[in-house]
């Protein structure tokens, strides 16, 4: 059998040598979907070229898993026997997989109440332990951080170098999905800021052209766009939920380096999003995910971005699956009727 995965497929690109044992679940090689009726909507008439990047087609459901691969292959090949992240829920459900996988303990801490059901179901399916803090994602960031230093225990968040090691591979499979060439905008949500340091990282290693980057940040949770930290974050998005991002530093690197911005988008604007992509796209994400479409919609709208003739890859970064809550509060109730065709003939006619 073919080797798969993101390590063996850009294994040039990546410090990993041949002889280590590869933690996979087969990540990676997500479709790029082009979205034209969506493209239309957006800017009519314009030439603009869209193209969503399906990451909730990784194994878990989420980009995490390219990032998580590299970080358990390293973690068991240092002989770590447990792993630890602070996660809003996404990371803990990555982690929870390879750890399994790689037969690690998988400690995962979670903002109470702030996780979505997906998430949380597929973390303790896995085995992982999951912590509850009374307290935020940001806090939860804190104190693993913390125990690591105490503790021979290794850190699975984005600040693991390793993580950007295999998460930069998106770059990559857009570039190749796109016939050798980069997208003029590369849009995406913005949490912790691992995501856009790994793209932007991959991009310029790649070498075959440099896109703009477009970060969207939930209204209210938007430190990056606001230039502070945000105390108590909120957004629908729980993903996102996160008021002091590891990553800070590099994301405003890669927004200048790339000529991009970062723009905050209401919740509002994120459901608007999430429901164009399902409802006209066929395409069902976590709301989290729509939030780099939300952006682009924004920006275009404002006349901040000229779509004519342009390519935009949005980055959709996790499964419709991850928040069923959201997607059934967000939805009218299914219709009830008796069992019978006379009903259903009533139904379509009225
Ligand atoms: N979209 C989804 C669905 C996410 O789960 C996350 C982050 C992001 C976007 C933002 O990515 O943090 O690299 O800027 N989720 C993390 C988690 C925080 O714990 O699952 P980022």
């Amino acid at each position: 059998m073919r080797w798969q995965g993101v390590i063996h497929k850009y294994r040039h690109f990546l410090p990993f040598t041949e002889d280590m044992r590869v933690i996979s679940l087969n990540e990676g090689d997500t479709p790029l979907i082009p979205a034209n009726r969506l493209a239309e909507i957006l800017a009519p008439n314009s030439g603009l070229k869209l193209f969503l990047k399906y990451e909730g087609l990784n194994p878990t459901g989420s980009f995490k898993d390219r990032g998580m691969t590299a970080a358990i292959t390293q973690a068991a090949h240092e002989g770590s026997k447990t792993v630890i992240c602070a996660s809003t829920g996404n990371t803990a459900a990555s982690a929870a997989a390879y750890a399994a996988r790689a037969g690690l303990r998988c400690l995962v801490l979670v903002p109470e109440g702030k996780i979505a059901l997906g998430k949380l179901a597929a973390s303790l399916a896995y085995g992982a332990e999951v912590i509850s803090i009374e307290g935020s994602f940001d806090d939860a960031l804190d104190m693993v951080r913390e125990i690591v230093e105490r503790q021979p225990i290794a850190l699975v968040n984005s600040i693991n170098p390793w993580r950007l090691e295999g998460q930069k591979t998106g770059a990559f499979e857009i570039v190749d999905q796109l016939e050798g060439n980069a997208p003029d905008w590369h849009c995406l949500p913005v949490g912790n800021a691992g995501n856009i340091t790994a793209y932007w990282m991959g991009y310029k290693q790649y070498g075959k052209g440099l896109p703009q980057i477009l970060g969207g940040q939930a209204a209210g949770s938007a430190p990056i766009v606001l230039g502070k930290a945000v105390e108590k974050p909120e957004t629908i998005a729980t993903a996102i939920r996160i008021g002091n991002p590891a990553r800070w530093r590099q994301a405003l690197e890669a927004l200048d380096e790339s000529g991009g911005i970062i723009t905050a988008v209401s919740d509002e604007k994120i459901l608007e999003s999430w429901r164009l992509l399902a409802r006209i796209e066929g395409v069902f994400v976590e709301p989290a995910s729509a939030t780099g479409l939300a952006a682009l919609k924004q920006q275009i709208e404002q006349g901040e971005i000229d779509p004519r003739g342009k390519t935009a890859v949005c980055i959709l970064t996790g499964h419709g699956l991850k928040d069923p809550g959201t997607a059934v509060n967000q939805a009218s109730p299914p219709i009830n009727l008796p069992a019978e065709i006379g009903a259903l003939e009533a139904y379509l006619e009225s």
